[in-house]
């Protein structure tokens, strides 16, 4: 009868809540890996110094947010911090690709015209370092850095479910072919950002407060709350906030992954709205990102398919990669995984195991 469906129901979702905590361990990077990134960060630190002695090298990403996979590619981030003038991003780049390419092992590759101008560093795999390295260097992102606090304060305030969430959807999307921004579906900062979306805004009650309206405990002048127009706010005392706060909401981490699915499956109303972790659901019209045309051939019209909202540069989709057909695939992806959810009531792991085969 329905009870024991029910009950049988129960046992599938924790048995799953568990075996995605196995999975997901058996993905992060071994304290040795982390040792040498961090001794190659050091390392180009100290030689782009040698360009420009007032900078400074910091991580941010992956590498940096609690969202890392084993063999997880390294993102860098040069800043200056100089009052005389400091050289443009494109001239840095020039500059200190030329020292690494006489100073280092790695394979250089400087990308100083492209919008965000950037090296590109690779290590080729050798028997300690069986994956090799690569590396890209960018320079005054600060953007970058400040999305990253922000990811790693929701790591932070609930590590067991928001962790295990963001990285079993980055493997699931790598091994299913939808995480590539640059054939049409979408990055890795992308699926971290619908996670905390549906972890702040759909779900009831919240498994995470909305950071960047919690007002802060002191007056903050209106530049350290600023990066140019970017309002880059948020509450980042974690501690604090883990004693004063917690969440109503005690699903395990299976439930809410098998939510995820379905919820991004079938309610998630696509063609008509963007996907703010600042301010919950929006219309696309309030945004001035407006639903393509499906007569037009424009396509530009075709960068508002998939609508994420940065959760600093607010003009800015995060989704802005995702084609029609990227979408439809990341969509149907979404529908399959919720099918491999539904039918098989009793595996938890074979599942797991299907969902990323
Ligand atoms: N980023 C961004 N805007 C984007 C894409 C990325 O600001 N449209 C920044 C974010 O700070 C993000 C970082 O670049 O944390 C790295 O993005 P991405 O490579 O997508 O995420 P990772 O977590 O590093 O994933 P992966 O392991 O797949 O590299
Ligand atoms: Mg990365």
């Amino acid at each position: 009868g329905p009870s024991v469906r029910r009950g049988q129901r129960h046992h599938f979702l924790a048995e799953l809540s568990q075996c995605l905590f196995d999975f997901v361990v058996q993905l992060l990077p071994t304290p040795e890996e982390l040792a040498i990134k961090e001794d190659v960060r050091k390392l180009l630190e100290r030689l782009i110094r040698n360009v420009e002695p007032d900078s400074r090298l910091l991580s941010f990403g992956s590498t940096a947010n609690g969202f890392a996979l084993r063999n997880s590619d390294m993102d860098l981030c040069c800043l200056i911090d100089s009052d005389r003038l400091p050289p443009t991003a494109s001239e840095m780049v020039v500059m200190v690709a030329d020292l690494l390419e006489r100073e280092t092992k790695f394979q250089v590759k400087p990308l100083p015209k492209a919008r965000i101008p950037i090296i590109k560093l690779t290590l080729a795999p050798t028997q300690g370092l069986p994956y090799g390295i690569a590396c890209d260097i960018g320079f005054e992102n600060r953007l970058a850095l400040e999305n990253t606090r922000l990811l790693l304060s929701y790591a932070t305030l609930d590590p067991t479910r928001v962790r295990t969430m963001v990285l079993f959807l980055k493997l699931w999307s790598k091994r299913r072919k939808i995480n590539s921004p640059y054939l049409g579906t979408l990055s890795s900062y992308g699926y971290a950002l619908m996670v905390i979306f549906f972890l702040v805004h759909v779900k009831h009650p919240p498994v995470l407060p909305n950071l960047q309206v919690i007002p802060p405990l002191r007056p903050i002048t209106k530049e350290d709350m600023h990066i140019g127009e970017h309002n880059i706010w948020f509450f980042d005392d974690t501690e604090l906030l883990k004693q004063t706060w917690q969440s109503a909401n005690t699903d395990g981490v299976g439930e809410l992954l098998v939510d995820f699915f379905k919820y991004f499956s079938h309610d998630f109303p696509y063609n008509t709205h963007v996907i703010s972790i600042r301010g919950g659901l929006l219309e696309k019209t309030y945004k001035g990102w407006y639903e393509p045309d499906p007569r037009a051939h424009d396509l530009s019209r075709d960068r508002n398919r998939l609508c994420i909202e940065d959760p600093f540069e607010i003009s800015y989709n995060v989704g802005r990669t995702v084609t029609k057909d990227g979408l439809y695939t990341i969509r149907g992806e979404f529908m399959r995984a919720s099918r491999i959810f539904a039918s098989r009531p009793d595996r938890a792991f074979l599942a797991l195991t299907q969902l990323c085969e």
